[in-house]
């Protein structure tokens, strides 16, 4: 069977597993059997498969066909143009997450802290493009730790990872001019049933989904700078909540939308003078 070939029935497979992006996932997969570049398969396209290649495909399309999602299976992801590794210890980064950071960028800190660090993608994509910025990452997973230290020396950013739950990591009276979080926030009863490969505990946000927001958002205020600011991603339909819960704690809050128009990213100052 020749790559082409491959590909071609790779595509229907997925696609018969309602798999949206089945092409570019049956590309992906098999770049990564080949060891070669996902455009390099174009070049490549009359080539006849090992069939300890096509083997190796057939097991991953038939994990991926079970819900395995595609960068577990290849331990990569690209997010905000940098390749990630990836393992099923930390959620797999988002799109829609990116928006988080090119806020911080905007607001050029000197001192960042990111909530829940999970694979760095936040803190690593940061420090990177703020190359004199101070970036302090924590999570409550020493696993997911682990796999964001592999990307912060993979991308050689300095980065201070600290352990531990939400601002109970920092030691005391550290103050950030920006606070980055991307918490869990999906109701439990949903992120049960979402979370058949990822860790739950990158997605459960309580009965309401509202636990660990609202505390990233109600200690906020204690971890910034006055004047500094609080970047928070919330789920679609979280705005009201998160507007409630940070009214009387910040001088102004506002909820940015993404770019298919939802609700996504809570921006809230602190006061410069109080609070
Ligand atoms: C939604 S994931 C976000 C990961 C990453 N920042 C991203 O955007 O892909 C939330 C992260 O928060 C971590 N987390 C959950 N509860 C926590 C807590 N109490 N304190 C610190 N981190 C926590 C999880 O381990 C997970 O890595």
């Amino acid at each position: 069977m020749t790559v082409d070939e491959a590909l071609g029935r790779a595509t229907l497979r997925l696609k018969g597993a309602a798999i949206l992006s089945a092409r570019l996932e049956a590309e992906l997969l098999l770049a990564h059997v080949l060891g070669v570049r996902r455009l390099d398969l174009h070049a490549a396209g009359g080539r006849e498969l090992l069939s300890a290649d096509a083997a190796a495909y057939e097991a991953l399309l038939d994990r991926r066909a079970g819900g395995e999602p595609v960068a577990y299976l290849t331990g990569r992801k690209e997010f905000y143009s940098l390749e990630l590794l990836l393992t099923p210890d930390v959620l797999v980064p988002r799109p829609e997450t990116e928006m988080l950071v090119d806020r911080v960028l905007e607001l050029k800190p000197r001192r960042l802290l990111d909530l829940g660090t999970g694979s760095g993608c936040v803190a690593v994509a940061c420090a990177v493009n703020l190359p004199s910025c101070e970036v302090t990452a924590t999570d409550v997973s020493p696993r997911a730790l682990a796999v964001a230290r592999r990307n912060a020396e993979r991308h050689g950013a300095r980065i201070r990872f600290l352990e531990g739950d939400l601002y109970g990591a920092l030691p005391e009276g550290e103050r950030f001019d920006v606070i980055a979080s991307n918490p869990p926030y999906v109701r439990a009863a949903e992120a049960a049933r979402v979370a058949t490969h990822e860790p739950l505990l990158a997605l459960d946000g309580g009965p309401s989904g509202l636990t660990l927001l609202a505390r990233v958002i109600e200690g906020a205020p204690g971890a910034l700078v006055p004047g500094g600011t609080l970047l928070c991603e919330i789920g679609e339909d979280q705005e009201a909540d998160a507007l409630r819960l940070a009214r009387g704690r910040f001088s102004s809050a506002e909820v940015a939308r993404d770019l298919a128009g939802q609700p996504r990213l809570l921006v809230a100052i602190r006061y410069s003078v109080r609070g």
